[in-house]
């Protein structure tokens, strides 16, 4: 097909499937973007309103937790960024980026009938392998949240060879995971939608509802983990998840310990 009508094809295909979904106001398709967390990011500075929406086909530079690097193929992935202007405590910001994690694991098991975990912070996985991954940024005056990007990579389409061969062994796709075909538009939509009920219950203070059903979708709950942080490696039992987000972890002594940035890894991997 040619590449023009190609992109005005998608280009419509959003914007019927995005009427079907309350939570977005606006939204931006790109061709390809360097990241379209920097892409929201400066909308939101200029009052882009809560409910913007930046999708691309592709990112030249996408990127993830902790400086990394995200790899994001034309047309294999759903590559996008969410502005909202959360009416929560800042305290519980760090919650924000555990909604779109959960609604995956919840949409993918409704439609799909996959079973993907959550893994702190922010990842889901399917069969231990990385299907998607959620960066939060946001802008704080004092205690005032001005606003969140919430940026989510999940990869839809690739086969092994699609991804970069440090990445094979710990990545995976959903289609790769499904006979059923996947149609990353419905999946998007559906995945909106499902992020949008929890939101709500977030800003209605049901913080419970939130950790609750993350915890039951995590793999490595009550079980020996790693935290690579910053400048120590912290090792020990997952206990819980705090209402910043946090991660508390009991080490062999019994002395626990709320790990805010991290990355982790479970001890028999
Ligand atoms: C991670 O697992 O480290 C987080 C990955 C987040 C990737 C998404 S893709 C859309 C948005 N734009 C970016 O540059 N990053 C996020």
């Amino acid at each position: 097909m040619p590449e023009l009508l190609n992109r005005k094809l998608w280009q419509n295909q959003l914007r019927l499937a995005l009427a079907r979904v309350a939570m977005i106001k606006r939204f931006h398709a790109l061709e390809t973007v360097d990241s379209t967390n920097h892409f929201a990011r400066d909308l939101a500075q200029n009052r882009a309103p809560a409910g913007t929406l930046v999708i691309a086909r592709s990112q030249s530079t996408g990127r993830g937790r902790l400086n990394r690097a995200w790899h994001s193929p034309k047309d294999l992935g759903l590559w996008f960024s969410l502005i909202l202007r959360p009416r929560i405590d800042s305290r519980h910001l760090g919650l924000l980026g555990f909604l779109p994690a959960v609604a995956l694991v919840e949409v993918l098991h409704q439609h799909y009938q996959l079973t993907a975990s959550t893994k702190w912070p922010n990842d889901v996985r399917i069969n231990r392998k990385k299907i998607s991954g959620i960066l939060c940024e946001s802008q704080m005056s004092g205690n005032r949240i001005n606003f969140a990007i919430v940026g989510v990579g999940i990869n839809v389409y690739q086969k092994t060879d699609d991804f970069p061969i440090s990445l094979q062994a710990r990545a995976t796709s959903i289609q790769e995971s499904t006979p059923t075909p996947v149609n990353a538009i419905e999946l998007l939509v559906s995945l909106l939608n499902h992020w949008h009920d929890l939101l709500m219950a977030l800003e209605s203070g049901d913080l419970g509802t939130i950790i609750e059903r993350w915890k039951k979708h995590c793999a490595h709950l009550h079980r020996q983990i790693v935290i690579d942080c910053e400048t120590e490696q912290i090792r020990g039992k997952f206990i819980d998840l705090s209402p910043e987000g946090a991660a508390l972890i009991e080490n062999e002594r019994g002395e626990r310990k709320l790990i805010f940035v991290g990355e982790s890894t479970l001890v028999e991997e």
